[in-house]
């Protein structure tokens, strides 16, 4: 993994010369400046913008109309609709960056509006698991490991893994479903013992403490959170800066897309941020009021046709499906087989609202 390279090559200029003789030998491990990569970065927006389609016959055979570009050919192997939650994520297989993708989308519930000014009055109300003052905000949390959600991912990544070998895992996911992704990165990680996993989120809201940002940035290294300009969402839950025990912080790394003026020439510059989580000189230079650079990110249109309504489109007749008592719907199939759905006959689902 190229993130060790760096410890490694440290260790061996120590080992040829004597720069290191008499001195405590610190081998710098926690670089993560490193990993950001623009184009994974245009690949998991597409998939993180694919995951909020309402479709779930067009997302299930990867030919919804965002399902396209650079994510051509993707594998879908799993997709989990949360009805009762209004959650939803897909689980396949990117043959192109030999990778499993597991992508977020958070609940649609409420209007975009109402949903950000929420965000204003999360508590951080939740210890996480085994992590002494390690809080976090138990509804982002639940949304994750207390759902249909976190064992259909799991037993899709496990599927995969099967099939395919220990490959990479990318996670992702926007707004509300970045945040689902970072309690998936972090599970996938410290729970079930998987090492080679990576995390993309873009415009995710705080999830937890300061604690917590270090429990998750010891635990998950290859974690980038990607903001754009005055997007509203990264600067919620509040961060008090004078408060530093009691109040949100993110995890690094975070990555901010603006734009610079250079005379009449504006063009937008990806920042690396320091390795704090709350790098000032970041998002958190600018106001972040802006839900409309919330709702768009390298240009692709992040919003959900759906919000506000939780509404699914299904044809029954042609997939095989499992629901359970609730009204959650996993559609799965084996890694390797060829695809055998036709859509034809459609049915629109009207859930919540
Ligand atoms: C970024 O990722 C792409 C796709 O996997 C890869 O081809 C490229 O070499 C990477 N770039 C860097 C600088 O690591
Ligand atoms: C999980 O859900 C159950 C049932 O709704 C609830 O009683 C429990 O408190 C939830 N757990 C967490 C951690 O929120």
């Amino acid at each position: 993994m190229e993130w060790h390279g760096w410890a490694k090559g440290v260790a061996l200029i120590c080992l040829l010369g004597s720069v290191c003789q008499g001195r405590e030998l610190t081998i710098k491990n926690d670089d993560d400046s490193q990993i950001y990569n623009h184009t994974i970065a245009m690949i998991l927006v597409e998939y993180s913008s694919a995951v909020t389609e309402t479709d779930l016959t067009a997302l299930f055979t990867w030919t919804c109309s965002r399902c396209n570009d650079l994510t051509k050919g993707f594998e879908v192997i799993e997709l989990i609709v949360d009805v009762q939650h209004c959650l939803q994520a897909v689980v396949g297989v990117d043959h192109n960056l030999d990778a499993i993708i597991v992508a977020f989308r958070g609940t649609q519930e409420n209007s975009i509006q109402n949903w950000v000014e929420d965000l204003l009055w999360k508590q951080l109300d939740l210890n996480y698991p085994g992590m002494p003052d390690a809080m976090v905000h138990r509804g982002f949390y639940s949304a994750y490991h207390n759902t249909t959600i976190r064992p259909a991912v799991i037993s899709a990544v496990e599927k995969i893994r099967r099939s395919y070998g220990h490959i990479k895992i990318m996670v992702t996911g926007h707004s509300m479903g970045g945040a689902l992704a970072s309690f998936c990165a972090l599970d996938l990680i410290v729970n079930e013992g998987i090492r080679n996993v990576e995390l993309m989120t873009f415009g995710q809201p705080r999830v937890g403490n300061a604690a917590f940002a270090s429990f998750f940035s010891k635990n998950v290294k290859h974690a980038i959170r990607v903001t754009h300009e005055q997007d509203i969402v990264p600067h919620l839950p509040p961060y008090y800066s004078y408060f530093p025990k009691k109040t949100y912080h993110h995890f690094p790394r975070e990555v901010w897309l603006h734009n610079i003026g250079v005379g009449t020439l504006v063009y937008m510059t990806e920042k690396i941020c320091d390795g704090s989580g709350e790098d000032p000189s970041c998002s958190r230079s600018v106001k972040g009021n802006s839900i409309a650079d919330h709702l768009e990110y390298f240009g692709i249109d992040m919003q959900a046709d759906n919000w506000g309504s939780c509404r699914i489109i299904m044809d029954y007749s042609v997939l095989q499906y499992e629901m359970d008592l609730s009204g959650n719907i996993i559609l799965s199939k084996d890694p390797l087989a060829p695809s055998i759905v036709q859509p034809t006959r459609q049915q629109d689902l009207f859930l919540a609202n």
